[in-house]
């Protein structure tokens, strides 16, 4: 079972930060989680909501903040709202991310730059996996990205997901713990796609996840589970 560290190790440190990420790999996770935005100068920045109330210092919405603006909020911690180029230098290929597709219009910069990071940086298509509730941004992103794997995430029930699945040439589909049956998960398998599981918090659902052969779970507290 693939471990991920959602939004690092979030369950310990504050949400989506350097600090975060920092944790949960020396917690041992094969890959992280993250959620993207891009901010009013254009970069990638890393953070849940769109806006920066919740989990930060400051106010407002991301999309309204340039970089410098954004970055005088405290992420908690003393932590800064991380720029997805920041968490690539400090991940360094130790792990695999996942990354989010929150914010609008983030499809087409986010696959340049994992463009960038294969051609100069010495990463491989296998370091990324690109998910995403908004289809029609996994859509965008696979014109452009016809190799990195794709996760289909569902708030519910994955309705329709086979006919997404095959249009986006998907790997998974990212369904939440309250979802999950082992006729549902059989169903995804015998489409030749992998079940991956989120938010999963208490180390007791594993077994039963296991039974099923999920591949992967999301959990904030990666040490309960590794
Ligand atoms: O990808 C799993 C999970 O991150 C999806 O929900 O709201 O935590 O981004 P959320
Ligand atoms: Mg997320």
């Amino acid at each position: 079972m693939l471990i991920i560290g959602h939004r690092g190790a979030s369950g310990t440190a504050p949400e989506n930060t350097l600090a975060s990420f920092e944790r949960a790999i020396r917690m041992g996770v094969e890959m992280i989680e993250l959620d993207v935005h891009r901010c009013a100068s254009g970069e990638l920045v890393v953070i849940h909501d769109e806006k920066i109330n919740r989990t930060t210092s400051g106010k407002g919405f991301v999309s309204d903040k340039t970089l410098h603006e954004l970055q005088q909020a405290d992420a908690g911690e003393g932590e800064r709202i991380p720029t997805l180029h920041e968490v690539l230098r400090l991940v360094n290929r130790r792990a695999k991310i996942n990354i989010e597709l929150k914010g609008s219009g983030v499809a087409a910069p986010t696959a340049g730059l994992l463009h960038y990071y294969k051609e100069n940086r010495g990463w491989q298509t296998e370091d990324f996996y690109i998910s995403s509730f908004d289809h029609q941004q996994l859509m965008q992103f696979r014109e452009i990205d016809r190799l990195s794997k794709i996760g289909i995430l569902y708030e519910r029930h994955p309705h329709g997901f086979i006919a997404l699945a095959k249009a986006l040439k998907a790997t998974s589909v990212n369904i939440p713990m309250r979802v999950v049956s082992p006729e549902l998960v059989n169903e995804i398998h015998s489409h030749g796609l992998e079940v991956w599981v989120y938010t999963v918090n208490n180390p007791r659902l594993l077994k039963r996840l296991q039974e099923m052969n999920v591949e992967a779970l999301f959990t904030n507290y990666p040490d309960r589970f590794l």
